[in-house]
């Protein structure tokens, strides 16, 4: 591939050798074992990789020093944080988001280099992510609002209010390794928890820009941040039982290790996104230029490399061939480049292996009788392999089993509605489906089925997360707990309350608890 001339503003003039990593507090140096940090995007003739420079490779006893300051920030409850008023802990966030927008500029060029999504993707990831702290900060003073009070029921009175439940353990993906990651580590800030936090395997460097705002932003070892493999920190951060949240984007397999290492199950909680196989069911009356659209964006932006991605397509057989054909064609027609290129659509793939991988999946659904259909399916060039449309697909193919979160699209045809139906029940997965068609006779039960089998039906329109005020959930291996602006704050923290039998004694203690404001939480202080 041609390198065209990478503009100003988005070179890398310089290499970045991070070393600083934050502990209770302190920005420390790092003076151990460092990694390397490469970008598949090139700048030579030659397209061998970028070096971007190195981080941390940190293990056991700097993961352990971390938990240790995240369990004395808690303070077996009584820590600053964990006690604070709700209101002082909203102006530490938003004291830390005045400070991470000045970062923008740093962070988006090391989203492109890093992980190689477009520069428009990048800016909507930083942008999305801010909204997101900021809704989250709203949603939390109406939670708070309405804890402002006193319930009484059967001669006791309460007063209700949400708690934090420890020290959780954040573990974000390599996908969206500032939007997914934040949407876990602040609204389990937020509501009183402390927390370790290690960025993703891809994705690292981006994180640095921001290691000082959380330093000066929350009080110490509220949020440590730490670098390395997630083999060696999170593994025996988990060991020791002092984890009480587990946070993590990632695939089951790495939530079920980490789980098992964790002796004491009923402490653990769980808040997990993981895997997805979504499908599109396409109907015969379904719009083709719409259907096209919306399975071109679900199944390709940026690659494929989302969990919400459309990984499975089921097309009627009365309009299978048309669809394919133009399906193919459309796919063949995206433009590919570098992230700041205008216009680009498909981009260097971040994890060297997988291209292999893709042209693994392909050759045994060839091997099994698949076809290509696209003229450019499958070709490989430097850092990437062409999106091939596979077709037809049957359920003994890998690419039919696997999640294969990169640039394939398995397609099959189905004269009968409840083969679909029928997959997606026997799927270890449920996390979301688009159904395209325009009957509402057919449209109705099929919707009334499909909200069972997955947690969000996108009607003619491709699967994804957001906007992010609305639940992000799944069934099965996709998800344990909901996330959403206002899930998240649930979801990290627990209903707890001071109850008092109604009697003279119990209510002039509660009036001058409210009335000297001793208590940060017996309050009935309302946040205007
Ligand atoms: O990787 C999974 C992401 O949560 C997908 O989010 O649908 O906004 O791309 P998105």
């Amino acid at each position: 591939m041609n390198t065209p001339e990478i503009p100003a503003a988005y070179q890398i003039t310089e290499t970045i050798d991070q070393r600083q990593y934050l502990v209770d507090g302190t920005l420390k140096e790092w003076s151990g074992k460092t990694a390397e940090v490469y970008s598949t995007i090139s700048v030579t003739e030659s397209y061998a990789p970028t070096f971007l420079g190195s981080a941390p490779d940190m293990g056991e006893t700097e993961a352990l020093e971390a938990l240790e300051a995240a369990v004395r920030a808690y303070g077996k409850g009584q820590g600053a944080w964990p006690t604070m008023r709700v209101r002082d802990r909203i102006s530490c966030m938003e004291s830390f988001v005045e400070k991470m927008k000045t970062k923008r500029e740093e962070v988006v060029k090391l989203l492109m280099w890093e992980i190689g999504k477009t520069l428009p993707d990048s800016e909507k990831e930083f942008d999305r992510t801010v909204e997101y702290i900021n809704d989250t900060i709203e949603n939390y003073k109406n939670l708070d609002r309405d804890s402002a009070k006193f319930q009484k029921k059967s001669e006791v009175l309460a007063h209700i209010r949400r708690g934090p439940l420890g020290v959780v353990l954040c573990l974000g993906p390599y996908n969206y390794p500032l939007n997914e990651t934040f949407c876990l580590l602040i609204p389990a800030i937020l509501m009183g928890n402390t927390a370790v936090f290690k960025p993703a395997k891809i994705g690292v460097l981006l994180i640095t820009p921001l290691l000082e705002a959380f330093q000066e932003s929350f009080p110490k070892g509220v949020v440590n941040v730490v670098f390395g493999r997630g083999r060696a920190i999170a593994g025996p951060i988990m060991k020791t039982g002092k984890v009480d949240v587990l946070a993590l984007i990632g695939h089951s397999s790495s939530a079920n290790a980490l789980q098992e290492q964790h002796p004491k199950s009923n402490r653990l909680r769980l808040v997990l996104g993981l895997e997805a196989k979504n499908p599109a069911i396409v109907l015969p009356d379904a719009d083709l230029d719409l259907t096209i659209d919306e399975c071109l964006a679900g199944t390709l932006s940026f690659n494929g490399q989302r969990c919400t991605a459309l990984k499975v397509v089921y097309v009627h057989e009365e309009i299978v061939e048309e669809f394919n054909e133009r399906f193919s064609a459309a796919v063949d027609k995206l433009p590919f480049g570098n992230p700041w290129e205008k216009g680009v659509k498909l981009t260097p793939l971040p994890e060297a292996g997988k291209p292999a991988y893709i042209q693994e999946l392909l050759d045994d659904a060839i091997e099994k009788g698949a076809k290509v259909l696209n003229e450019k399916g499958g070709q490989h060039f430097d850092n990437y392999i062409w999106p091939a449309v596979v077709y037809p697909v049957t359920k003994d193919m890998r690419v039919y089993q696997e999640e294969q979160f990169g640039p394939i699209i398995p397609i099959l045809a189905f004269n009968d509605i409840e083969q679909p139906l029928d997959d997606m029940a026997e799927s270890n997965y449920g996390q979301q489906v688009s159904l395209f068609g325009k009957d509402v006779y057919t449209l109705a039960p099929l919707i009334d089925t499909l909200a069972n089998l997955v947690c969000r039906v996108n009607l003619n329109s491709s699967c994804q997360r957001g906007p992010d005020v609305y639940p992000f959930t799944g069934r099965k291996d996709s998800a344990v707990a909901t996330l959403s602006v206002h899930d998240a704050l649930r979801s990290f923290s627990i209903r707890t309350f001071v109850a008092s039998k109604d009697n003279a004694l119990n209510n002039e203690i509660l009036e001058k608890l409210l009335e000297t404001r001793l208590s940060n939480f017996v309050s009935t202080d309302y946040i205007l």
